[in-house]
């Protein structure tokens, strides 16, 4: 890697805009390798259209009911928020380009990352749509009510902070469809979100990349990133409606919850990047990576609570099922 001229001396704090010119070459050396191993896919491919057929409305066809699809109430739950996170890729491509800009090595990836991110809602909602799986009506009003609201960044202050964020979100997202998929029960579904996962899986691997050389060139900043990004993370998805009730099913459903967030997604990056092992730092850093350490360990602690309570949750479900069968079995 080669040292942008404009490093500042000794521990001088990096501008964004430093950051960026000094990261270009790493970012064009990012590019081309995902270029060479992104896959082109079809999205209608993925879509059983044969089940498809005219709904009420303006069609006069068959309106939406629960029981035409095989998807569970889980998954239903989880595919609108996945959905609805990828529907907002408006306000994200404005975020990143606001902050990477448009020019350049930076300038093509945002585009190519905004095509490749385009065809995850298209999949989706066509999947749903035509597999009927779920309410069209309710998840057009969602659309609205949360693409309206638009999204900000927690990050939009700072470059390293919004790299840092990424890379962890788009391995969160990778998690999220691969399981939301598995706890469908409909293969269609799983295979469709199985590609999707792929490519979210590249876009975790390059912006991981760049972290890794932020680290090199500026240790104590995106060490500072880092950890203000994992103690303070939230899903882009957040502000959307019924978020909260939707992120408790998703998570006793073992889709997305706080051990999956440890083990899945936090500890593989950070492993990674050898974040708790890196030397060099200086007392800025060392605190960042000091806070960082401690907030795992309690996160940890915390998502082995979860894990009990999740299991004694489930075990009282399935006695309370049942029984439930077997008093219908009595009175049959
Ligand atoms: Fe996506
Ligand atoms: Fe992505």
């Amino acid at each position: 890697m080669t040292i942008a001229p404009d490093r500042p001396a000794g521990r001088t704090q990096w501008t964004d805009a430093q950051l960026l010119h000094a990261l270009e070459e790493v970012v064009e050396r990012e590019l081309n390798r995902h270029l060479g191993v992104a896959k082109e896919w079809m999205p209608h491919e993925y879509v059983p259209w044969s089940l498809g057929r005219d709904f009420d409305g303006v069609m006069g066809g068959e309106a939406w009911a629960v029981d035409q699809s095989p998807v569970t109430e889980v998954g239903r739950v989880s595919l609108v928020v996945n959905l609805l996170t990828e529907d907002n890729l408006p306000s994200y491509h404005h975020e990143i380009a606001t902050m990477f800009g448009r020019d350049g090595a930076w300038g093509t990836w945002v585009h190519q990352w905004t095509a490749e991110e385009g065809r995850h809602a298209i999949v989706m909602r066509d999947y749903l749509l035509t597999a009927r799986a779920v309410d069209p009506v309710a998840l057009e009003r969602a659309r609205m009510t949360h693409m309206a609201e638009g999204f900000e960044s927690d990050n939009n202050h700072s470059m390293l902070h919004s790299v840092a964020y990424v890379a962890f979100q788009e391995l969160a997202t990778r998690i999220s469809h691969r399981n939301t998929g598995h706890h469908s029960g409909d293969p269609v579904c799983d295979r469709m979100l199985a590609r999707i996962a792929t490519d979210e899986n590249l876009h975790m691997v390059f912006y991981r990349n760049l972290v890794k050389a932020a680290l090199e060139i500026a240790p104590d900043q995106a060490m500072r990133a880092i950890a203000d990004v994992v103690i303070n993370f939230r899903m882009p998805g957040h502000g959307m409606p019924g978020f909260e009730r939707a992120a408790v099913q998703i998570a006793l459903g073992g889709i997305y919850n706080l051990r999956i967030h440890h083990d899945d997604v936090l500890q593989p990056v950070l492993r990674h990047l050898k974040v708790m092992e890196v030397s060099g730092l200086g007392p800025e850093g060392l605190q960042a990576q000091q806070e960082l350490g401690v907030f795992l360990d309690g996160l940890d602690a915390q998502a082995t609570r979860f894990d009990e309570r999740q299991a004694a949750i489930l075990a009282r479900k399935a006695a309370n099922e049942a029984k439930a069968a077997a008093r219908a079995g009595a009175t049959a």
